[in-house]
This record gives structure tokens, C-alpha cells and sequence, in this order.
């Protein structure tokens, strides 16, 4: 009798088989998630009360055979509530949390476009396994840059300007009273925005090699009205322009890196004397046994098909990964110069790290 069977045991096998029913479930679901964001049903629901599908259709321009189809696949994944009596969908508080409201602090909408586009660009990933680990961010599908904007702009819109700045030594002073900011590997300048909202006496340099999120963030710093105290450049982290700054960040960014040790050496030399790094990177524990939770599971898969072949196909290529954990980060910090490094704050999603001369 094949080993594999004899011990086979039937119990936990079901609870396997289950687990598994349960996670295809969520993948099969979430290109619905996207549908109901792109064409605002979610939005609709989240404004109206108990609604059948002929109102939710009515209300969005949508196919009522469709709405209830994905009305149904929602109630089955308790995604929405079902009322079989009044045959009404709604959304409940906790779900509207989720799914319904933009300023939410689990508002998750997001990372469900990020998880389209790690299917899309699922093929090239593939083919880097065969070829040298390389995927780059140029190429990627676009909703990977605008997902990845929405999905960390939720943790740094309820972090960010309440509870890591005030965790450094001395920053929020210096932005009260006038500071210059760089950030790099800002994306489409979320976090850049944020903090040049928050102190109107500072001005702000974001930093990212990639085109189109520069331009997507030069447009919303005009939409958000602090265009006139922000700079976006397309430079590399190791060739960006200026100096003399006070506070440089990069957010969930630098593991990213190919040569993260030589970008915190340019980070360094571009630092005032008394300035300060701040590295916001995913949370992670030192060790794989550490990871082995929620928050590792969603981050080593997005680590694999991102964060990994991206750093591999730039110059070093020290692919840190998405859980490189607060020892390695350290080091790559101490490697590029900084002599002062200390956790600074730590959130469900992130660890900040501050680094000084
Ligand atoms: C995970 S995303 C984070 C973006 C942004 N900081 C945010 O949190 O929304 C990493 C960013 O680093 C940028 N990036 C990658 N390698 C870079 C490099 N060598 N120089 C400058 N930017 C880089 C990417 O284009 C991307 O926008």
C-alpha cells in the first residue's frame, strides 16, 4: 500500500479539503469584488437600505439578471446580508466598513485590485522562475500601481501623520516649523500627500523611477491643493536630485529596492546632518516560523509575485523579500552608514524603522 495512504487520516484531510473549499471561494470571488467597485455597487448599496436586485440595478445601470447573480455569490460568501423573507440584500456595518466606506481604516477594496493584478501579470512572474527571477515593475499591469496605492494609502491614511511622525525623535517639530521632505519610492504620492497636507510651512519631494504613478501623482496633488508645497521627480533611489533634507521616508518601498543598501547610502548623504530616515517596510518576524500567520500568508504571496522579481530585475538584486523582518532591514541600514536604528512604531500591517547618522 502507498505510504501516503496508509496514513492518511480522514479528519484531517476533510479539514484540509474545507480550508481549501473556503480559499477557492475567496478567489473565485474576487473578480466580483472588483465589479462591484469599478461599477460602484458597493457604493450604492452602502448609501441605500435593504435593496432587491431590480433596485440595485436600477440605481447603478447594471443588468438585473447579473446584480442578482452577484448578489447571490455575496450572500453565499457572507460578503452581504440576505433577508429571504423580504428576498432584500444589505450591507451590514461591519461589512460597509470593508467595502462601503473610503475612509475606513479596513477599507479593503484596494487590495483586491492588487490581487487582479498579480493574476494578470501571473504569466511573466512565471516566466521569471525559468529566467533568471526578473519581473520589473515597468510592464506591470496599471492596476497593480493604483491598487498598491489604495491598499497601503488605508494604513497610512490612519497611521501615518497620528502615529509614526510623533514616533520619531523631533520630526513633527521641524515640520511644524518648516521642513524638506523627500519620499522615496512614493508611488502615486499618497503618503507624500498626506504629510504636505498636514504641515503647510513644509515642502515635499516624491521620488519614484516609475513614470506613470509620477504622473498620476502630480494630479493629485493638484486635485488635493498642495501642489504649490510638493515636487514629484522620476529618478531612481539612488539618483535622485536635492539634499539637505530633514526627513526622507520610503514606504513599503525599499525592500522593493534591487540595491537597497546603495539607496540608503544616498538617502544618507542626502540627509541634514541631525536628519532623519524613516523606513516603513511590511510587518514581518525575523524568522519564516514568525510568518506563519495571516499577515505572512498575504504577504509572501504578494512578495512572490512582486516585491521578489521586481528587486531581481534591477541592478544587485538583493531581493530582500516582503518579510524581510526587522534584523535584515536593520542590517542593510547599518551596511549603508546609519549608526542609530531603532523600531520607531509597529501597526497590524507595518513596522517603522527610524535611522540616523
Ligand atoms: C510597493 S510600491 C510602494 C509605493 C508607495 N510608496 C506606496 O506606498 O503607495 C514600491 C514603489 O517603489 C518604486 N520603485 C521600485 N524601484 C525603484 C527604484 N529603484 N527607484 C525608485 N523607485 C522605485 C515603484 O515604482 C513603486 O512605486
Amino acid at each position: 500500500m502507498n505510504i501516503l495512504v496508509r496514513e492518511l487520516n480522514e479528519q484531517k484531510l476533510e479539514v484540509f479539503v474545507t480550508r481549501i473549499l473556503d480559499d477557492l471561494g475567496a478567489a473565485m470571488i474576487a473578480p466580483l469584488v472588483r465589479i462591484g467597485d469599478e461599477l460602484g455597487l458597493y457604493s450604492a448599496l452602502a448609501a441605500s437600505g435593504p435593496v432587491t436586485p431590480e433596485e440595485l440595478a436600477r440605481r447603478t445601470a447594471t443588468v438585473e439578471r447579473l446584480v442578482r447573480e452577484w448578489l447571490s455569490a455575496h450572500a453565499a460568501a457572507g460578503y452581504l446580508d440576505y433577508d429571504a423573507t423580504t428576498k432584500r440584500f444589505s450591507m451590514n456595518p461591519e461589512q460597509a466598513m470593508v467595502f462601503g466606506n473610503p475612509d475606513s481604516p479596513v477599507y479593503m477594496l484596494g487590495s483586491f485590485e492588487v490581487c487582479q493584478a498579480v493574476m494578470v501579470d501571473q504569466p511573466k512572474v512565471s516566466r521569471a522562475f525559468r529566467n533568471g527571477g526578473a519581473a520589473g515593475y515597468h510592464g506591470r499591469c496599471n492596476c497593480l500601481f493604483s491598487g498598491m496605492a489604495r491598499f497601503f494609502g488605508v494604513s497610512y491614511k490612519a497611521h501615518l501623520v497620528q502615529e509614526w511622525l510623533p514616533a520619531l525623535d523631533g520630526v513633527v517639530e521641524k515640520l511644524e516649523r518648516g521642513a524638506r521632505v523627500a519620499d522615496i519610492g512614493c508611488g502615486h504620492g499618497i503618503s507624500t500627500i498626506l504629510m504636505a497636507k498636514a504641515f503647510e510651512q513644509s515642502r515635499f519631494l516624491g521620488v519614484d523611477n516609475h513614470e506613470d504613478s509620477i504622473a498620476c501623482a502630480r494630479d493629485a496633488a493638484k486635485r488635493d491643493g498642495v501642489a504649490a508645497r510638493t515636487e514629484f521627480d522620476v529618478a531612481t533611489a539612488k539618483n535622485f536630485v536635492g539634499g539637505n533634507f530633514d526627513l526622507i521616508c520610503c514606504f513599503d518601498a525599499l525592500h522593493d529596492l534591487g540595491d537597497p543598501v546603495g539607496a540608503a547610502s544616498r538617502i544618507l548623504q542626502a540627509l541634514a546632518p541631525d536628519g532623519t530616515f524613516m523606513a516603513v517596510e511590511p510587518l514581518a518576524g525575523d524568522r519564516l516560523e514568525d510568518n506563519i500567520n495571516p499577515v505572512g500568508r498575504l504577504y509572501y504571496a504578494g512578495s512572490t509575485m512582486i516585491c521578489t522579481p521586481v528587486s531581481l530585475a534591477q541592478e544587485v538584486g538583493l531581493a530582500l523579500g516582503g518579510q524581510a523582518g526587522p534584523a535584515r532591514l536593520e542590517a542593510v541600514l547599518r551596511e549603508a552608514g546609519f549608526s542609530r536604528v531603532r523600531i520607531a512604531a509597529e501597526t497590524p500591517f507595518n513596522i517603522v524603522l527610524e535611522a540616523r547618522r
